[in-house]
């Protein structure tokens, strides 16, 4: 299939790693010798077990972390050695939802989705605008004002969601976007995350849910045993 290229096939695409391993200081090796490629507005769903490495990889692709080996480009620029200061510029074409959500406690949940456009200076007009629409999509209406410590699990998980795509990055990583929400709001969250696909955005989303994987027609990689193994959609398309 597409994802797994020959080296010299590697131009032009939005995420590739060749020859990745990932270790931390002296701990044993979390994956090596991976090789991938993802075209440009493709979704692929990342599985595997808990502590395989699905996580380590997404952290490899936002630039948290670097190789201990091999290379890495994103939109076809080698980052792997890219200089702390050229970062905030590479991370503006990427949404990333964090397992573990990450938003500033201090601001609402309107200010943390803002977040993203206000740092690009986007006129305040539209950051009402698209915020408040991206709220009503994930089914925070109600929620605007409130801090992330006053909301539920899984509606902190939507305020990260929200945040991740409100400036339509190029790429979203999205760790376990839908695990802390019942089956129809991650269904519901599923359908913002493809509508964006559509629209050219690529997405890598790493879940544990196969009832998800299985309803949706993409491909996925399944990371397991320090290796990544690429899979056919289990869904067949509508
Ligand atoms: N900061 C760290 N320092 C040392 N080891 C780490 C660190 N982060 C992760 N690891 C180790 O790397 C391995 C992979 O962890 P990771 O969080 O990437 O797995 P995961 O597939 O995302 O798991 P889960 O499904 O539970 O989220 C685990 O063995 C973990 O203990
Ligand atoms: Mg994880």
């Amino acid at each position: 299939m597409a994802l797994l290229r020959k080296k010299s096939d590697f131009v032009g695409d939005t995420v590739q790693l060749e020859d990745v391993g990932l270790r931390y200081a002296d701990g044993p090796e979390i994956f090596s010798n991976v090789s991938i490629s993802i075209p440009q507005s493709s979704f692929y769903f990342l599985t595997g077990p808990s502590g395989a490495g699905k996580t380590s990889l997404l952290s490899l692709m936002y630039l948290a972390k670097r190789p201990t080996v091999g290379r890495l480009k994103l939109f076809g620029d080698d980052v792997t050695d890219a200089k702390r200061n050229r970062l905030p510029a590479i991370r503006r074409r990427l949404g990333v939802v964090f397992q573990d959500f990450r938003l500033l406690e201090h601001m609402t949940a309107f200010d943390n989705v803002a977040l993203p456009l206000r740092i690009a200076q986007v006129g305040e007009a539209t950051v009402e605008k698209n915020v408040t629409e991206l709220l009503k999509w994930v089914g925070l209406e109600d929620s605007m004002q409130a801090r992330p410590s006053f909301l539920s699990g899984g509606q902190q998980q939507r305020i990260a969601i929200a945040r991740a795509v409100v400036h339509r990055p190029k790429l979203i990583l999205a760790d376990e976007p839908t695990g802390n929400v019942d089956d129809a709001i991650a269904i519901r969250l599923m359908q913002l995350f493809v509508e964006l696909h559509k629209h050219g955005t690529s997405v890598i989303l790493a879940t544990h849910n196969e009832h998800l994987v299985s309803r949706f027609p993409f491909p996925r990689l399944h990371l397991k045993d320090g290796t990544v193994t690429a899979m056919p959609p289990a869904a067949q398309a509508p």
